[in-house]
């Protein structure tokens, strides 16, 4: 099957390299010219396990290409007509606006720029996440694509970034809206998806965009629910640190998939300015992180030799705050030490790999400003800071969608 994909952030390099993994011939489309330029030379500009081999791969075998949008309509292997194939997914961004919405200025360039290709015939498929009303409202399908060969179809994406390629290829579900009696489009996404085993689910289109919302509306909640927890022990005086807190947000965010995940632990002892680990919480949770898989790295000023006898042995101990950060998807602050608070947390943030998930066991960093550093922040007591929602939309944008 011949598909384009149009935006090449994170939900469209990893769909164009798992679909053209998959046997598709696929074609990327992106207005970053650089972008298209990096990969189609394989370096991949962002980092997912799996992913820039997979890429590498495609391009060997020719069963991937990308090209600036521009490029299209002189490129030699697209005839008139056929240049796009039997599917646009849309992969263009959605960024939030002030008001708490989505911002579609891309998702309707991408859509105009596929009908202006004239194709004979071909199904649009809406990745990226829109807020429901968008496919049949007078947004896209009634003013753009009405009367012509162009069908509609949504198909929300749930991956996570950091495990994306996994969460491509092993899916919880499938849901495809379409236009009632569509069963093409239907037929179409799901030859698309041949080879990957998950429930289908077949809804019309504001159905499938709701899903969307109302999942990540559950992901949001799940995360302050555990911190909701967290301070109801305070209240009452219970102990979060016997409570493996850390673990159980961990878990929350990553859907229990602890195995594999990199974990940066800073600070052993159970205070700063002592290297005494007797009974300390760190060695519980690292034991218990462990134990579920995780591969941890781990640093503190002064605690380091107390505490290597009571360590799994595979646990890392590194000699600074980048290098427990280093190529980790989440680290977790046990200690108030001056100069691990103070570090250069955009360094940081560089060193780690997406979501990038803080845990702020003692509350000493700046929310809002780990926040526009590029981190998902979660500290104890305070709710998340875009915790739990994976691709850009703030919890509130998720609740009004809920309820407009
Ligand atoms: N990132 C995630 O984890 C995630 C998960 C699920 C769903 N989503 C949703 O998927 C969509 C894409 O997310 P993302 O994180 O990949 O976005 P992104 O911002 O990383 O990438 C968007 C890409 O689209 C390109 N683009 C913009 N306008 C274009 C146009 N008219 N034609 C061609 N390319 C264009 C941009 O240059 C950019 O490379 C969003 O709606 C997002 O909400 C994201
Ligand atoms: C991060 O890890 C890589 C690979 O192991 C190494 O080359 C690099 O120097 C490390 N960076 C830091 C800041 O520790």
């Amino acid at each position: 099957m011949k598909i384009t994909v149009v935006g090449l952030g994170y939900v469209g390099t990893v769909a164009a390299a798992a679909l053209a993994g998959a046997g598709h011939d696929v074609l990327g489309i992106d207005i970053d010219r650089s972008r298209t330029d990096m990969l189609g030379a394989g370096c991949v500009p962002m980092y997912e396990p799996g992913l820039e081999e997979r890429i590498e791969a495609a391009l060997r075998a020719g069963t991937l290409r990308f090209l600036h949008r521009d490029d299209v309509a002189e490129d030699p292997a697209s005839s008139a007509g056929q240049a796009l194939g039997d599917v646009a997914l849309i992969a263009t961004g959605t960024p939030p606006t002030h008001g708490g919405g989505a911002d579609l200025h891309q998702v309707r360039a991408a859509v105009g720029w596929v009908k202006s290709t004239r194709p004979r015939e071909l199904t649009v498929v809406m990745k990226s996440t829109v807020p429901h009303g968008t496919g049949t409202g007078r947004e896209l399908l009634e003013s753009e694509l009405r009367g012509t060969s162009i069908r509609y179809a949504s198909n929300p994406e749930f991956l996570r970034e950091g495990r994306a390629v996994d969460d491509w290829e092993k899916p919880d579900r499938i849901v495809i809206g379409v236009e009632p009696d569509d069963t093409r489009s239907v037929d179409t996404v799901k030859r698309m998806y041949a080879g990957i085993d998950a429930p289908c689910m077949v809804t019309d289109i504001t159905s499938a965009e709701m899903i969307k919302y109302a999942s990540n509306a559950f992901l949001a909640t799940r995360i302050s629910f555990i911190n909701e927890i967290a301070s109801l022990c305070d209240t009452v005086g219970a102990s979060i640190d016997e409570r493996l807190l850390p673990l159980h947000a961990l878990r929350q965010r990553f859907g229990g998939a602890i195995e594999g995940l990199r974990v940066g632990i800073l600070g052993l002892a159970f205070k700063p300015g002592t290297d005494d680990v007797r009974d300390a919480p760190s060695l519980d949770l690292i034991r218990a992180l462990v134990d579920e898989g995780a591969e941890v790295q781990a640093f503190d000023p002064e605690a380091m030799k107390s505490a290597r006898p009571n360590l799994p042995s595979s646990v890392q101990l590194v000699e600074g705050v980048e290098e427990a950060a280093n190529r980790t998807q989440a680290l977790v602050l046990l200690t108030e030490w001056d100069s691990i608070v103070q570090s250069d947390w955009r360094v940081v943030a560089r060193c780690m790999i997406p979501p990038r998930l803080v845990f702020d066991g003692r509350n000493a960093l700046d929310p809002a400003e780990m926040n526009r550093l590029g981190f998902e922040y979660v500290g104890v007591g305070r709710g998340p800071v875009r915790g739990g929602i994976q691709d850009g939309s703030s919890p509130w944008s998720v609740m009004q969608g809920l309820v407009v």
